[in-house]
């Protein structure tokens, strides 16, 4: 949706608008989301230009893997900062108190974002460590793999923040798996792995809460947000990503709500008893709950893999 277009129809959520993000975030009002998580341009293309030279076919996509992600990802290092500051400013303003904001950033400048912050009234919280286990083979083997991406994790003011701790092993600030530029469902260069989007979304989020990603991509959070029950709204500067994310954001499902439906119990021919379907919390949707209500002092549970 264009801006104009988003303005006359009263800023509705859910909606990603293609514009610039600045240009966009100054039309929200301050403090009006919960959350922001984001995947800003790290400006690296230009250090990537000799890795440009060697695409690979090795790596599975209907297109070589580009090093060059765009003129977005092409400033001046001045123009870079200054860009930095600008949109982390107007995050600041409109992110909630107790609100988080966690930003994927380059392994250079990430302690740049928890400096400016701290000016902005946010409290670096920590730093996440994203190992891709499916990192660009070395082939001239003379430094280590890039296997690691990190993201910076702050919180606005002193009000408590939302943070649903999961169990012990899953709130390590570690998280593994595959980079999905590689292999995930789209050809944005940078396109960010779903799985670690909807775990941070959990972790920092209550359902229907607002989540705003100023540089959306190939759609990512907003396919998160919608398999978890989390409301978004996104800024995105290319056409071709927004069209991108529109194909994927259809082809979502949102996530099965609390609904009763009834069964025959066999055993008692004609007798139905009511059923609650609960989404499985430890995995990514391939599981559902089982509630049998025999009677008010009586459940039963089980778990199917669907
Ligand atoms: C690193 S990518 C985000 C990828 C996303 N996380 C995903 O999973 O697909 C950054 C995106 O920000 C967009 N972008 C760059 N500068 C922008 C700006 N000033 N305003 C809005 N979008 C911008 C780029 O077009 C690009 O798609």
């Amino acid at each position: 949706m264009e801006i104009a277009e988003w303005k006359e129809a009263g800023k509705p959520l859910n909606t990603i608008v293609n514009c610039e993000c600045l240009k966009g975030m100054r039309q929200m009002a301050d403090n009006s989301v919960d959350t922001i998580i984001t995947d800003p341009p790290y400006n690296i293309s230009k250090l990537n230009d000799n890795r440009s030279k060697l695409n690979s076919p090795i790596i599975r996509r209907e297109s070589p893997l580009k090093y060059d992600f765009g003129e977005w990802d092409n400033l001046s290092r001045t123009e870079f900062l200054d860009f930095t500051k600008s949109w982390l400013k107007e995050c600041c303003r409109v992110l909630k108190e107790g609100g988080t904001i966690i930003s994927f950033f380059n392994k250079e400048d990430i302690s740049f974002l928890g400096w400016e912050a701290k000016d902005l009234g946010i409290r670096t919280r920590s730093i996440i460590s994203w190992h891709k286990t499916n990192p660009v083979p070395s082939f001239r083997k003379v430094n280590y793999l890039s296997a690691c991406e990190f993201l910076w994790v702050g919180s606005k003011g002193e009000k408590a923040w939302t943070f649903n701790f999961k169990q012990q092993k899953e709130m390590h600030n570690f998280f593994e798996t595959p980079n999905s530029s590689s292999y995930g469902e789209t050809e944005h260069p940078t396109e960010k792995p779903l799985k670690l989007l909807k775990h941070l979304i959990e972790i920092h989020t209550n359902e229907n809460d607002i989540v705003l990603d100023p540089f959306m991509g190939s759609g990512t959070t907003a396919v998160a947000c919608i398999q978890t029950g989390r409301q978004y709204i996104g800024f995105e500067l290319s056409e071709d990503y927004c069209k991108m994310s529109e194909a994927r954001i259809k082809a979502t499902q949102p996530p099965l709500k609390q609904e009763y439906g009834s069964m025959s119990t066999g055993v008692d021919s004609g007798c139905s008893i009511p059923i609650f379907f609960k989404p499985c919390p430890f995995s990514e949707g391939g599981c559902v709950h089982f509630y049998l209500l025999y009677s008010p002092n009586v459940i039963a549970s089980c778990s199917a893999l669907i």
